[in-house]
């Protein structure tokens, strides 16, 4: 085995979520994401987090919980869209970057989904960080999947990488 776990990266809304479910199940893995262990330790949402105790407080957060995940083997990991660049992934990760334009993002994300993240609600202030973050993300994954269609065209060139190369 060359790699612990999957750690999905990618700009908020780009559906690393939504990946992460199918391909656990595609490939009999257990699935957690990140905002989720954070918000249910908590006992809090993001968006409280990040208006009670601020940014900085919850870039802690995260680096502890993923500190925390990579303890264990066998799982496909979404991250919040800032944890790689606020924070170092685990060693022995596959990382797979879920790369989607901004404007596919913002069409495609409910209102409900939308409204859950602070850092979306400016949308110039968003489009900046999407520029500022591409790089780094591109620059960590292992495997880069265009998310721009619908998951159904692309999880198959991330399940085909992962048994082909017999790597999890
Ligand atoms: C953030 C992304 C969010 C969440 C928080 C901050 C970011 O996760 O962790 O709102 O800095 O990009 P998603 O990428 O799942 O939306």
């Amino acid at each position: 085995m060359v790699y612990d776990n999957i750690v999905l990266i990618g700009f908020m809304g780009s559906g690393k979520t939504a990946v992460g479910k199918i391909l656990a199940r595609y490939l009999h893995k257990n699935f957690v994401d990140v905002d989720s262990v954070i918000e249910k330790e908590q006992g809090a949402s993001i968006s409280e987090i990040f208006a009670d105790k601020g940014e900085e407080h919850f870039r802690a957060l995260e680096q502890k919980c993923i500190n925390e995940l990579a303890q264990n083997k066998g799982q496909v990991i979404a991250t919040g869209g800032g944890l790689p660049i606020y924070n170092s992934l685990p060693e022995k990760s596959l990382i797979v970057y879920i790369d989607a334009d901004f404007d596919v993002i913002l069409n495609r994300l409910p209102a409900k989904e939308h409204a859950k993240r602070p850092l979306l609600q400016n949308e110039s202030r968003a489009r900046t960080l999407f520029e500022q973050r591409t790089d780094t993300y591109k620059e960590l994954a292992t495997l880069r999947v265009d998310a721009n269609q619908s998951i159904q065209t692309f999880i198959h060139v991330i399940v085909d990488f992962i048994l082909d190369k017999r790597v999890l």
